[in-house]
């Protein structure tokens, strides 16, 4: 083993009788397995399921197109990082190229001298650890069952983390389905009350009549049909956690009330006499813009700023890129076993389509998408079509505008790959300022990606000279106003 405890694991895919390059390979220090198609990639690579693998497809080695048409379970793999090996010749062949530029990290003109072919391998293994290492992150603590490697969702996970340390009311933003009250129970979960209640109320399914007697509780004889004592949801969560879901759904009367609580900390039971004193951490969370509310009249100020102490801001899917394939994945996952035949993963169509849809349901339409997916594929690889997804090929062509905007987010992107994300270094390639490219950035909804640090080293500094790390822009403590998503934060303290 070398590499820090990872192997370098290659496949060489070439047909037997013809891996004229196994030995070159193994003399670079590869731990090389030979197979002689895309059955034989996963047989090996499944063996070692959370490891990574480079794996090069030796093209000049007789590959018809029939045979590379097996090749997609293979190439979907999450722990392989593909690399193509070619002739110069078959660089002209459409389905060369398709095939390099849907799969490939790279591709290889071969022969080419020792040194080279190392470092391309070596880059197809790096992308692969990344994806493994994602994988690691996913299972672990750091996110709390919350699925999700993306820079937005690793900020997210740090601030939840901070705010978990924290007693102070959280108010959890963010469109319907991209896991609010995910976010609510991996904040109790993490929090010094995680052995206590976590209780959750959806303000917005309670009819307003009733909502009171389910937040504060009743004495017997507070109204017709009150037989017995009956305990709130506040005080059922007594040294918990109380989840105000839909908080945006509160009727105004029921704000006052809630609002006395919370200034307090005491209640009474409707019909009672005595003051209950409770120890609850309060989270909420509402798809609705409260801001909007507030200025409407249907949201009470007070009320917004005794909630929103600590703020959380949910990003919506359609900004968490490499985040949605992750999911989709997962619900792949938990959902196969519903299926009438054994599905293997996702047709590049469907890949492709998961990436164009802009996800207006969020992680909740995802999985759904995909379980009903499940269900009606008659297939071994998804569709955009069992998803309900229109394949891209059959998207509306772009406008000069849009193909002008895809075409500078494209070279961007690639700047700042070439650069590991150092802004600095991309502006001089793109021959722009930093500050165009900061707002470049943000008007084509990119992150500044700080995970070698690389980018955060380069983020500027405020006027008296702080920076302004990504927790203090995603955190706002303050939280007076509703800001930007979080994903964007870090752009937007420049
Ligand atoms: N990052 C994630 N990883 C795994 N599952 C997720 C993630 N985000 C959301 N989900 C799942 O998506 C579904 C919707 O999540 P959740 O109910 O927390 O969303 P929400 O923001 O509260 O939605 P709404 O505003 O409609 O109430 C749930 O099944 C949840 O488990
Ligand atoms: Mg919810």
């Amino acid at each position: 083993m070398a590499d820090g405890g990872v192997g370098r694991n290659l496949v060489y895919v070439a047909q037997a009788g013809r891996r004229a390059l196994s030995a070159r390979l193994q003399a670079l220090g590869w731990k090389v397995q030979a197979a002689p198609d895309g059955k034989g990639v996963l047989r090996i690579v499944q063996r070692q399921a959370g490891q990574p693998f480079a794996a090069l497809l030796d093209l000049r080695e007789g590959f018809t197109e029939q045979d590379l048409a097996t090749f997609g379970p293979a190439l979907a793999a999450g722990n392989v990082g593909w690399l193509a090996g070619v002739s110069a010749e078959q660089l002209d062949q459409p389905a060369v190229r398709r095939l390099i530029r849907d799969y490939c990290y790279d591709y290889i003109t071969l022969p080419c001298p020792e040194n080279v072919l190392d470092t391309v391998i070596g880059h197809a293994h790096g992308m692969a650890r990344l994806a493994c290492g994602w994988a690691e992150r996913r299972a672990g603590t750091a996110l709390d069952g919350i699925i999700g490697a993306s820079p937005a969702m690793q900020t997210l996970g740090r601030v939840l983390g901070k705010a978990a340390m924290t007693e102070a009311p959280v108010f959890i933003a963010g469109e319907t389905g991209t896991g609010k009250e995910l976010a609510a129970q991996a904040l109790h979960r993490q929090s010094r009350r995680k052995d206590l209640p976590f209780v959750a109320i959806n303000c917005g399914a309670i009819p307003h009549s009733l909502i009171q007697s389910e937040l504060f509780g009743y004495e017997r004889g507070a109204f017709t049909g009150a037989q017995q004592r009956k305990l709130g949801r506040i005080e059922m969560a007594n040294g918990g956690t109380l989840f105000l879901d839909e908080i945006g759904d509160l009727p105004m009367e029921s704000q006052a009330a809630l609002l006395r609580f919370l200034q307090e900390g005491a209640f009474e039971r409707l019909g009672g006499h005595d003051t209950i004193r409770v120890d609850v951490r309060v989270v909420s969370a509402t798809h609705h813009d409260l801001e909007a509310a507030i200025a409407k009249g249907t949201f009470r100020a007070d009320l917004y700023h005794r909630l929103c102490v600590l703020r959380l801001q949910q990003p919506p899917l359609r900004e968490r890129g490499g985040d949605i394939d992750l999911l989709a994945a997962h619900a792949l996952t938990c959902y196969s076993a519903e299926g009438q035949r054994a599905i293997k993963g996702f047709a590049p169509c469907a890949r492709q389509a998961l990436h164009v849809y802009p996800w207006p349901g969020n992680v909740r339409e995802l999985i759904n998408r995909v379980r009903q997916a499940v269900v009606m594929s008659d297939g071994r690889l998804i569709t955009a079509a069992d998803l309900g997804l229109q394949a891209p090929s059959s998207v509306d062509p772009p406008t000069l505008d849009e193909a002008r905007a895809q075409a500078t987010r494209g070279t961007i992107e690639a700047a700042l790959r070439r650069h590991r994300g150092r802004l600095v270094d991309a502006a001089r390639d793109l021959d722009i300022s930093r500050v165009t490219l900061y707002r470049l950035m943000q008007r084509h909804g990119l992150q500044a990606d700080d995970s070698d640090g690389a980018t955060q080293a380069a983020l500027p500094l405020h006027p008296g000279g702080r920076r302004a790390s990504d927790e203090a822009a995603a955190f706002d403590a303050r939280a007076g106003r509703m800001g930007p998503p979080a994903s964007r934060r870090l752009l937007s303290v420049a």
